[in-house]
């Protein structure tokens, strides 16, 4: 009776699966902070992308780890980057599944912020879109579907589109991570893709906690400049931007929930503190009840494995 009633279903359509790919194979291995999480060589991940697959899971967002940093992470444009590589072989591999690459520069950059550095120590807006646009068209060139630009900065989204479009890259899609707060809960991801910044903190631009209205300001902005869909991030504490944002657009809507919210409810799991299982499925279960279209979690795969059919 209650499934015959229930009122929303977790798909596993929906959902994506987080990898790191690394391009030293030293760097390769298993996260510390984020119990269960991998870095991949390219070699290895497309193998995951194989169990994926097997698995119905058929969308990932490829996060690179590349070997060398410098001040104007110029290993993110490199035709022959960790990503760039990465998804030409997950595509020739399988072709099906839908390659999102996340598009930022803090894993590329030595200072490890979102943007290029000028000599006051600000991010510089302008020159980082220029950066952006640069390594959105050589990850098209890759074969990826859906460009993630996750940087923050202002009027990104349209710069990548005009640069899409005139390309000839009309059917590759954006995926705006539009009200992307400041938040306490990247901590093991910064671990992960070893982007932690050497100095100062990302809240010149990443939003402020408290600010609900700015974020639908900043998810319109996306809309209007050609974002085919837009994020809120991270999710649990933000169930309510969630909900905001599926009232007043009608574009998919997809919740980051991030590496802190995965890593703390693995630790209380493996204390014997919490069910695990029940947990993930009640936490995914709330993205669905406030309206996310598409939801990005570490848990992906493990939702998957648990719920495949016999
Ligand atoms: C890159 C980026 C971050 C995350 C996704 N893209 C880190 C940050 O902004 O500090 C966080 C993802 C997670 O915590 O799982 N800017």
């Amino acid at each position: 009776m209650r499934a015959l009633v229930r009122e929303h279903q977790i798909e596993v359509s929906h959902l994506v699966q987080p990898m790191f790919v690394v391009e030293n194979a030293r760097d390769a291995g298993p996260i510390r902070s984020m119990p269960g999480v991998h870095r991949y060589t390219v070699e290895s991940a497309v193998q995951e992308v194989g169990v994926l697959d097997a698995l119905d899971v058929r969308a990932v967002l490829l996060f690179g780890i590349p070997d060398t940093k410098d001040a104007v992470a110029s290993s993110n444009y490199d035709p022959n980057g960790v990503v760039q590589r990465a998804a030409r072989a997950i595509k020739e591999a399988f072709g099906h599944v839908i390659v999102i690459a996340d598009l930022c520069n803090c894993e590329y950059t030595s200072h490890g912020h979102c943007g290029i550095v000028d000599e006051r120590g600000e991010v510089d807006n302008d020159a980082t879109v220029e950066i952006l646009v640069r390594t959105a068209l050589t990850y098209a060139r890759s074969g990826v579907d859906v460009i993630a630009p996750s940087d923050m900065m202002d009027g990104r989204v349209r710069a990548i589109r005009e640069a899409l479009d005139s390309e000839g890259f009309e059917h590759v899609a954006i995926m705006a991570y539009s009200a992307k707060y400041a938040s306490a809960f990247y901590g093991p991801f910064r671990e992960a893709a070893d982007s932690t910044p050497q100095f100062g903190d990302r809240r010149s631009y990443q939003m402020d906690p408290p600010n609900a209205r700015e974020a639908l300001r900043e998810i319109s902005l996306d809309i209007d400049e050609g974002a085919d869909i837009i994020m809120v991030k991270p999710g649990m504490p933000y169930l309510d931007i969630v909900r905001a944002a599926r009232d007043s657009f009608d574009v998919p809507i997809a919740v980051y929930n991030v590496s802190g919210e995965y890593s703390m409810l693995k630790a209380a799991a493996q204390n014997g503190w919490i069910d695990e299982d029940r947990a993930v499925d009640e936490l995914l279960t709330g993205f669905v009840r406030a309206g996310a279209d598409v939801i990005i979690t570490y848990f992906a795969k493990d939702y998957a494995a648990r719920h495949a059919p016999h």
